[in-house]
């Protein structure tokens, strides 16, 4: 029977559901479980001392202040040194392009809350990241995508489907969740002089850019369009929103992102963001803050990057020497993430059931696609299993799909 809540949700809940690969991930979260499905951090890198030492220093020096409500747009200093920090790499920023938000998950719902009306298209890439799709479904939101090959979004493809008329692009271009995939530097500028062509704005999403374990840094395409508009000395107005976090280079519980756009749009935001929440937790902006200051981040950033290019490198390690050779696999330079491809009519929900039995997880690659598809692959976390941990997870991984391949042969 139905309950008096079912007939009073409102409709864009239809699209909310919780799907049946999060069920089966629930049963990932045991402790004997070799997950390589979220996408956490790996605890033992936190700056745990660090943080205990800016607590006291902030209640010390700001008492009460620290406690009260803020600004919506954020604490000043910490929006003073994104600027400062993000035009290292050449754009013209002003804390006044800038907002705080609780988390880049927030700026994600902002963005859906601002832009999007029920039956715009959105396009993504195929496939792109699910919380996204999460939170965009809630507003409505139809997708058109673009496939991606080992250079990310393929800009021919991206071309045809910017006729479609999308309202605008998503596009993660650094080490992407989930396929570890990098977007060639020419595919940026290609990107940013269709975009301007066709006027459609550009979504940015770069938690992982400076978690780069080889190569050289390439341009955020915000940057690249600074300079194709040639605005000189005046703060950025371009086509593009740019999105980062703390969660992957400091700590990801104390939820704290921020926005980098036109000051129009960010003063569109901070309406919407007033309406969420009022404002990120003023504590923890300034804690972040006194930890981050003074060079601690910028090594702190060093040393992940250490751990987790170790933890890469034995996850591919293991790869080659117990995936069966009917897969492939994605070497990401950066990031937490790698994606698998099997043959064709291979199912990695399946799989995944049977690697549950034998203690070891993953995320089905489906669910990062927005129109179906991907039945064959999976992506795969290495930043949280210790390298020893990650090679027994691989051992157990490759045994199970190398079973379910000759099922398959014998069907
Ligand atoms: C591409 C992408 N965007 C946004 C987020 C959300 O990050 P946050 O912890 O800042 O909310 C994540 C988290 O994994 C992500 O991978």
């Amino acid at each position: 029977m139905e309950t008096l809540w079912e007939s009073r949700y409102a409709q864009r809940t239809q699209r909310m559901g919780s799907s049946a690969i999060r069920e089966l991930l629930k049963l990932t979260e045991k402790p004997d479980i070799i997950s390589f499905g979220g996408g956490m951090p790996a605890p033992d890198v936190f700056p745990v001392e660090d943080f205990a030492a800016a607590c006291d220093r902030v209640l010390g020096e700001f008492g009460a202040q620290a406690l009260q409500y803020g600004a919506t747009d954020g604490y000043l200093p910490l929006r003073e040194m994104i600027a400062r920090h993000t035009g290292r790499y050449g754009i013209k920023i002003t804390p006044d392009n800038i907002l705080i938000t609780s988390g880049s998950q927030q700026a994600l719902d902002l963005i859906g809350k601002v832009f999007i009306n029920p039956g715009d298209r959105i396009l993504v890439e195929e496939p792109t990241y699910l919380g996204a799709l999460q939170a965009w479904n809630a507003y409505g939101a139809e997708y058109v995508t673009v496939p991606m090959d080992e250079n990310g979004m393929i800009s021919e493809a991206l071309e045809e489907t910017l006729r479609a008329g999308p309202k605008f692009i998503y596009v993660l271009p650094n080490f992407q969740n989930p396929t570890g995939v990098t977007l060639s530097v020419e595919r940026r500028q290609a990107l940013i002089e269709m975009a301007d062509r066709y006027g459609v704005p550009v979504i940015e999403d770069d938690p992982y850019g400076q978690l780069r374990y080889e190569g050289c840094h390439l341009p955020s395409v915000v940057t690249l369009d600074g300079q194709f508009r040639e605005t000189g000395s005046a703060p950025y107005r371009g086509n593009v929103i740019y999105l980062s976090t703390f969660s992957k280079i400091l700590s990801p519980g104390i939820r704290l992102a921020w926005v980098i756009a036109p000051q129009e749009v960010i003063r569109k935001l901070v309406q919407a963001k007033q309406g969420a929440d009022l404002h990120t937790a003023t504590f923890n902006q300034m804690v972040a803050y006194e930890v981050s200051r003074g060079g601690f981040l910028d090594r702190h950033v060093w040393m992940i990057r250490r751990v987790y290019q170790e933890r890469r490198d034995a996850m591919l390690e293991a790869m080659e020497d117990f995936f069966p050779e009917e897969t492939s696999w994605t070497h990401p330079q950066g990031g937490l993430f790698l994606w698998s491809t099997m043959p064709k009519g291979m199912n990695s929900k399946k799989v995944l059931e049977k690697a549950i039995e034998q203690k070891v997880a993953f995320v089905p690659g489906e669910s990062f696609y927005a129109r179906g598809g991907g039945e064959n692959t999976m992506r795969l976390n290495f930043s949280f299993a210790k390298p020893e941990i990650i090679r027994l997870g691989i051992e157990r991984l490759g045994k199970v799909i190398k079973e379910q391949l000759q099922v398959k042969s014998l069907h």
